[in-house]
């Protein structure tokens, strides 16, 4: 069987599964396989044989992938990293990876590159830590489309009850990881039901079945097809004559004749030739193995990386990043790791952990170490300069594995976020030129522990965000009066009320916003250093700009709080009328109808005021600050 030959136009769809063998993946994947047809009668009867020699009661599916011994010595052999089927309507490719360490370091590592993800819960045992871990990390690798397959219905009655509680308790924790398209299907792969047929045992659900979800959900093409990236990874020299470069280009294309340059030494020069052992290429692409000529003679060895000269990627020694811990040995912070970056393998030690996530809460906690399977935002430096771009922009090169030096065992995988950031950037990033010289920075009369101390609380930053009418003022007080009742210290800082003296001078333009949100952000934390507990509620639409705010203080008593309501909710609302002026063009630059909002990739807290009452999204936030101990 090869499907590569089969009807060209067909779309491919590349997913992976999540779950042990105990929740059916393997006979799920075994189903999916026969009942497309996509296995050979000999492999269906050679387990079918086994099945009955060990008293099965049924043909037991997951033999086609778990390659139990007996039966690959009866010549079954199986490729044990990808599984292809295909029906008429699509091709696929399920990266198949046993366990959670390879899961996820193969899909860190992009070597799956799925583009869609299974979770399987197993009915009996609900939503487990390893559910939420997988959903979390599907959120983190940004793989567009999941579906929650809740398995074994069969051993559960097929109970509608047992069904909607999972849907509800996963959907609860989803909802907050902003995955774009997620959906349940309740499914036997023992027995079949809904994976490619409807199961007439439930037929409460009105769903799609599994297959059909696979084959027409809607995939967009390869990731980044336009920042060429080619990492070196031989120098090819059989002669004088000749010296070329092998690697993969990892994203973007290339011509013959295109300007590149050479990282790190950052030298010019244009693509001579693409060859391969076919022959000459007019063109090199995303995924393509080839060797590359150039012009001049460069100086280039195994770990540079060619790029198109007016395209470059960053370049650091310092990383903000998103990591994985996959080892039972805990992470040593400050100890010292290999970092493989693409083809290049530097020194590299962990010199902050910004803070670990609670998968089953996705709360932020302050930790000193990662154990096995633990996720953390991280800073980590480099020995050497790695070229990379964000991952959320190319995952080849926004993606790394950590080597334990002594035991060569990969041990973490991880995600790069961006350069680490200095103050000093983000400075120049607001573009602020001190104008007052002259003036010295007078020390507090009373330090900021004893004002923590006096107020029997800590100090904290909340800092509300979102659309105009998403309710955001209003949580805001009912907070701050939450917060006066249990005799904590608190100020407001609120847009309106902001622009109406401090800030009076601005307008809405983009520069206007930034400086808006710069004198707030000053302000808060001057209050913040005097003890208090500062609620911030302002628009702030623009990322930067946040961030800013978040990188003048301490990173635990920062709280971004993402209020989250559908735009089209907040023009119903229209609390101000506002909404209706912009649209008729009275306001220009408004958020929303004619100025952007980019929301928050990893804000501290989500409140969703859409879907929930003002109380819940007050309390959310309270439980929040008495986990992260500041009241
Ligand atoms: S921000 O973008 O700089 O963060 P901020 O929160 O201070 O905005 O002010 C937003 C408030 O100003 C809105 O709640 C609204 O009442 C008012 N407003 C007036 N014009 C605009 C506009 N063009 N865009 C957004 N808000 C506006």
């Amino acid at each position: 069987m090869d499907i590569r030959d089969s009807n060209v136009d067909k779309s491919l769809l590349r997913f992976t599964t999540t779950g042990s063998v105990d929740d059916g993946k393997s006979t799920l994947i075994g189903r999916l396989l026969y009942e497309t047809n996509c296995i050979f009668e000999d492999q269906y009867s050679a387990i079918a044989t086994t099945s009955e020699k060990r008293g099965d009661e049924k043909v037991d599916l997951s033999l086609l992938l778990d390659g139990l011994a007996s039966e690959r010595e009866q010549g079954i052999t199986i490729d044990v990293a990808y599984r292809y089927f295909e029906t008429d309507n699509r091709k696929f490719i399920i990266s198949d990876t046993p366990g959670h360490e390879q899961y996820t370091r193969n899909m860190v590592t992009g070597a799956s590159n799925a583009q869609l993800a299974i979770i399987l819960i197993d009915a009996r045992k609900g939503v487990l830590t390893q559910s939420r871990r997988h959903g979390f990390l599907v959120s983190l690798l940004q793989i567009p489309h999941m579906i929650v397959a809740v398995n074994k219905m069969d051993l559960v009655n097929y109970d509608q009850q047992v069904y909607d509680d999972i849907v509800r308790e996963y959907s609860d924790f989803s909802r907050k990881l902003q995955i774009h398209d997620i959906s349940f299907i309740p499914v036997s792969a023992l027995d079949g039901d809904n994976v490619t047929t409807r199961s007439e045992n439930m037929s409460w659900y009105n769903g799609h079945t599994l297959l059909h979800k696979l084959e027409t959900v809607v995939v967009s093409g390869d990731k980044n097809l336009i920042d060429f990236r080619f990492p070196v990874q031989y120098v090819i020299r059989p002669n004088l004559n000749f010296r070329g470069y092998a690697g993969t280009v990892v994203s973007g294309t290339i011509t013959p004749g295109e300007k590149v340059a050479v990282l790190p030494s950052g030298k010019t020069s244009r693509v001579h030739s693409i060859e391969t052992y076919d022959g000459q290429l007019s063109e090199a692409f995303n995924g393509q193995s080839v060797t590359l000529t150039l012009e001049d003679e460069i100086d280039i060895s195994r770990g540079d990386m060619i790029v198109r000269s007016g395209n470059l990627p960053r370049t650091a020694t310092e990383f903000d990043a998103m990591i994985c811990w996959m080892d039972e040995k805990p992470m040593k912070l400050k100890g010292s790791y290999f970092l493989k970056h693409t083809t290049q393998t530097v020194k590299a030690f962990i010199s902050e952990i910004t803070y670990k996530v609670d998968v089953n809460t996705l709360h932020r906690e302050q930790v000193k170490t990662l154990s096995l399977n633990e996720i953390a935002r991280i800073n980590i430096t480099t020995a050497r300069a790695i070229f990379f771009d964000p991952y959320n922009i190319n995952q080849a090169t926004g993606s790394f594995i950590l080597i334990d030096a002594v035991t060569n065992q990969t041990v973490a995988a991880g995600m790069i976020r961006d350069r680490t950031r200095q103050v000093d950037d983000i400075s120049n990033m607001i573009n602020l030129t001190r104008k007052s010289t002259n003036v010295t920075w007078q020390g507090d009369m009373i330090s900021h522990r004893k004002w923590e101390e006096f107020n029997s609380h800590k100090a904290a930053v909340i800092w509300l965000t979102g659309y105009s009418g998403s309710g955001k003022s209003t949580i805001a007080r009912a907070l701050v009066e939450k917060l006066f009742e249990k005799n904590c210290q608190v100020m407001l800082l609120d847009g309106d009320n902001v622009r109406h003296g401090l800030c009076g001078d601005l307008g809405f333009s983009d520069a206007d916003r930034t400086e808006n949100i710069r004198r707030v952000s000053e302000t808060a934390k001057l209050f913040f250093q005097q003890g208090n507990i500062v609620v911030c509620t302002f628009i702030s639409p623009f990322d930067k700009d946040r961030q800013f705010a978040r990188s003048i203080l301490p990173s635990p008593s920062f709280f971004e709080t993402y209020v989250k309501c559908d735009l089209d909710v907040c023009k119903r609302r229209d609390p101000k009328g506002l909404y209706r002026k912009a649209e008729s063009g009275e306001i220009s630059e408004f958020t929303g109808v004619s100025s952007p909002y980019e929301s928050p990739e990893h804000p501290e807290i989500i409140v969703e005021t859409d879907i929930m009452t003002v109380d819940q999204c007050t309390n959310e936030i309270m439980v929040t600050l008495e986990k992260a101990q500041i009241i």
